[in-house]
C-alpha cells in the first residue's frame, strides 16, 4: 500500500523540479549562443579579444609567450634575456643577422620564428629589439 501512495508523490516532485532545471538549461544554452557585437550595450564592460596591435601583440608579451621558455633560463645555450656577456658576441653580428636568426632560426637550438607561429617577420624583429635592448 505504501508504494502506491509514494509513486505519484515522487512523480509529482520530479515534475515540480523539472521547471527550474529546464530554465537553467535554457539560460545556459542561451549564454553560449549569445552574439555581442562591439559597440552594442551587451558588449560594454566585456573584454573583447584583440585580433592585433593590442596588449597580446606587444614585443614583451610575445617574448613572454614564445621566447622566454628558452631565453629566460638559457635552455640549450640560448642567450639569456638581460645577460650582457652572453649577448655581446651576438650583438657583434649586427641586428640584421639577429633578425634573420629570429625569423629563420639558427641551428641547432633556435627554432624558426622562435616557435611563435602567428608572428609576422616584423613581430619577430620587434621582439629581437626588445631582447637586445635588455643588454644595452
Ligand atoms: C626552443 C628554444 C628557443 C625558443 C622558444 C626561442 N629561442 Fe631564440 N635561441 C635559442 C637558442 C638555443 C639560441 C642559440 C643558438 C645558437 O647560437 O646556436 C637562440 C638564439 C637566438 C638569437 C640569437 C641569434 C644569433 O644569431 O646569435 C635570437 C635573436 C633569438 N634566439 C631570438 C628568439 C626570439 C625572438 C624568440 C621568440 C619569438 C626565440 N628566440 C625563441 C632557443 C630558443
Amino acid at each position: 500500500m505504501k508504494k502506491l501512495v509514494l509513486l505519484p508523490l515522487v512523480a509529482l516532485s520530479m515534475l515540480a523540479a523539472a521547471g527550474p532545471i529546464e530554465d537553467e538549461i535554457v539560460s545556459r544554452i542561451h549564454k553560449v549562443g549569445e552574439v555581442c557585437l562591439m559597440g552594442e550595450a551587451c558588449a560594454s564592460g566585456q573584454v573583447v579579444a584583440d585580433a592585433g596591435g593590442g596588449e597580446g601583440r606587444s614585443p614583451e608579451a610575445i617574448y613572454e609567450r614564445s621566447c622566454n621558455t628558452c631565453h629566460g633560463l638559457g635552455v640549450a645555450g640560448a642567450p639569456k634575456l638581460g645577460d650582457v656577456d652572453q649577448w655581446a658576441p651576438r650583438l657583434e653580428k649586427g641586428m640584421d643577422v639577429l633578425y634573420a636568426s629570429g625569423i629563420n632560426g639558427l641551428a641547432p637550438g633556435m627554432p624558426a620564428m622562435g616557435m611563435c607561429f602567428d608572428c609576422s617577420d616584423d613581430d619577430i624583429r620587434a621582439v629581437v629589439d626588445y631582447m637586445t635592448a635588455s643588454v644595452q
